[in-house]
């Protein structure tokens, strides 16, 4: 293993449902990258920064779940878009409280301009902070955010 593997920090990037299909969704809120374009950018922005980036993307509430009990488990910093979940999931947010390491939430939109229903997070609370509204860089600034704060 070369001293740049060796030096590099894991981190969870989750990703909520419908967000493997952004190809299908509205280009205008979501942008032109489909899901295999944003892993490769965030991976990329990732390894720029020093991270292993660990993609992963389920429309399975339950999956998410268990990914971020293994995050708990392990010790490891997660940043996550809960898509529509974001919004109603008790149970992601009570998962995503038994992360001690830092958990950043990030959004593709601004869900606080769009629909009345988005402007709820019931994960903002436990997250260390929210960053929402810039396209792929919202994942780019978060790895940026992390980065810093685990310095
Ligand atoms: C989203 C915003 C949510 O309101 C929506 O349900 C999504 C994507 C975003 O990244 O902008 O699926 O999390």
């Amino acid at each position: 293993m070369s001293p740049q593997e060796n030096s590099t920090k894991k981190v969870f990037v989750l990703n909520g449902p419908n967000l493997a299909r952004l190809d299908l969704r509205d280009s205008a809120i979501y942008g032109t990258m489909n899901f295999e374009t944003l892993t490769e950018f965030v991976k990329r922005s990732g390894s720029e920064l020093g991270f292993d980036v660990d993609m992963r993307q389920s429309d399975s509430e339950v999956e998410i779940i268990h990914w971020l009990h293994e995050a708990a488990d392990n010790s490891i910093p997660v940043i996550i878009n809960p898509a529509a979940f974001t919004h109603y999931s008790y149970a992601i947010r009570d998962a995503a409280e038994l992360v001690k390491a830092p958990l950043i939430e990030v959004h593709l939109s601004n869900p606080l301009a769009r629909e009345e229903f988005r402007h709820t997070s019931v994960i903002s609370g436990i997250a260390k902070g929210t960053i929402a509204g810039f396209g792929p860089d919202s994942y780019r600034l978060a790895l940026l955010a992390l980065k810093q704060l685990l310095a």
